[in-house]
Parts: C-alpha cells; structure tokens; sequence
C-alpha cells in the first residue's frame, strides 16, 4: 500500500536487504500475511463514528473500494462515494471497486467516481482518507490535498484522515498540518502516530514505510 523507496543500493547485500525488507512489507499489509491494510481501514471506520442516521460518506482515494465497503456496511442506512484518479502508478479500478461492493451486498449504497483529490466538491457528514494527500501530483502540496479534503466536510461533519502527515518530504511539520486543518475550519479531535494506534512490526515503523503516518480526527463546526 506504501511504497518503499529504498537507498540506491551498493552492494549485493545491500540488495538482500532491501529486497527482504519489500517482501516483509507487502506481507504485513497482505490479508493473507498480517493483514494490516484491513487492520487500518477498521480503525478508520471506528474513528469515523458517530455517523448520522442517513450519512453521505466520502473516501478521497478509495483505491480498491475496500473502505467504502466497510464503512457502507458499518452504517446501514447510509451512501458511501468513493473517488480516486486510478493512475498508472496502483493496480487499483474503478470496475474492481464497483465489483467488490457488488460482492459485499453494497452495490445500491455506493458510488465510485474517477475524480481527483484536488477537484473534491459537495458536501459530506463524513469524509476520510487513507494514505492518499501525499500521492496527488496535481497540486502543489499534500497540503492543498488536505485542505481540498475538508473543505467537502459539511457543517457538523467528521472527518478521519490517515497520511504521513510526519514526513518533512511532504508537509512542512505536524503543527503546520494542525495549522491547515484549523485554517480550513476544521477541529481537530485527536492527532497521533498510527504506531500509537495499531502494532507496527518490523519494518513498518520505519519512516520509509509508516513511521510518519499519522491519524487526526475531527469536525467542523456548525456555525
Ligand atoms: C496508497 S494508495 C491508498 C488506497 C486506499 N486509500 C487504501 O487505503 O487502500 C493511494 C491511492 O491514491 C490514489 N491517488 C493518487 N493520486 C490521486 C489523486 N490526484 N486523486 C485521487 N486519488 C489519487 C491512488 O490511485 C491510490 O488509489
């Protein structure tokens, strides 16, 4: 789900290394390895809630529709849109994320658009995003992902946003993301490491995996 962008390697251990280092990786967030990816995405549901009777949901950079499903089958009665720009760079679709709410029984409850990060509009009871701001290309910073992303945050809405908010090569500093999110009339409930959150095993806590990937939580206000 995260790639690892490994030091150029100079060695033939070196290689070792981080050939075993990738491996390991893709098998902890596997759901046949530690299942971590599914791991994540539960507790971004958990952290969405309370959601209103009737909720119109949003997941900025769905992927395989994995979270929408979920969070359409943790509310009942509510309407779940996923967008991603399904680029070249994940294996991910549109078709997969319409078929995998198919099979789960969520077919009439959701909806999958091909829409940039940067070009989100509505307005939504609860939006989340997972591992996705710091991947637009089409703005200039992860930073304007975040403020696009709650800027569709309706009046009382939620919001639970996971990214590398801790990593200086794609936002300024966590207090400068606080400072985003409180500028874009966002309030901030909970701001943390996703290792405080969830075990990370080996290698997972390294920063070039998600040792800067941090959970904030919050509304916006009514008024
Ligand atoms: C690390 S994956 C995460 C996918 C999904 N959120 C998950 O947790 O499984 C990053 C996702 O961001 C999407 N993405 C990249 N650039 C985007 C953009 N400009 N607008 C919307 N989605 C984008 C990719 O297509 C990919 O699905």
């Amino acid at each position: 789900m995260v790639a690892v962008v490994p030091a150029v390697p100079r060695t033939a251990r070196d290689l070792r290394y981080i050939t075993t280092v990738l491996a390991l990786t893709v098998y902890r967030f596997a759901p046949r390895g530690d299942d971590l990816q599914r791991r994540i995405h539960d507790l971004i549901v958990t952290k969405a809630q309370p959601v209103p009777a009737g909720a119109r949901m949003l997941d900025i950079g769905c992927g395989s529709g994995s979270l929408v499903v979920k969070l359409a089958k943790a509310a009942p009665d509510s309407f779940v849109t996923g967008v991603d720009s399904w680029g070249r760079d994940w294996e991910y679709s549109q078709r997969q994320c319409a078929e995998n709410a198919r099979i789960e029984g969520v077919a009439d409850r959701t909806a999958f658009h091909q829409q940039s990060a940067a070009a989100v509009d509505g307005s939504f009871d609860v939006v989340v995003s997972c591992l996705t701001f710091h991947e637009v290309g089409d703005l200039e910073s992860a930073t304007g992902a975040l403020v696009a992303a709650l800027r569709v945050v309706g009046p009382g809405g939620r919001f639970a946003f996971l990214d590398l908010f801790g990593d200086p090569g794609h936002y300024p500093s966590p207090d400068g993301v606080r400072e985003a999110i409180e500028g874009a009339g966002g309030t901030i409930e909970e701001f943390g490491g996703l290792a405080d959150a969830l075990p990370l095993p080996f290698p997972l806590r390294h920063p070039k995996v998600l040792g800067h990937a941090l959970l904030v939580v919050g509304s916006r206000p009514r008024h």
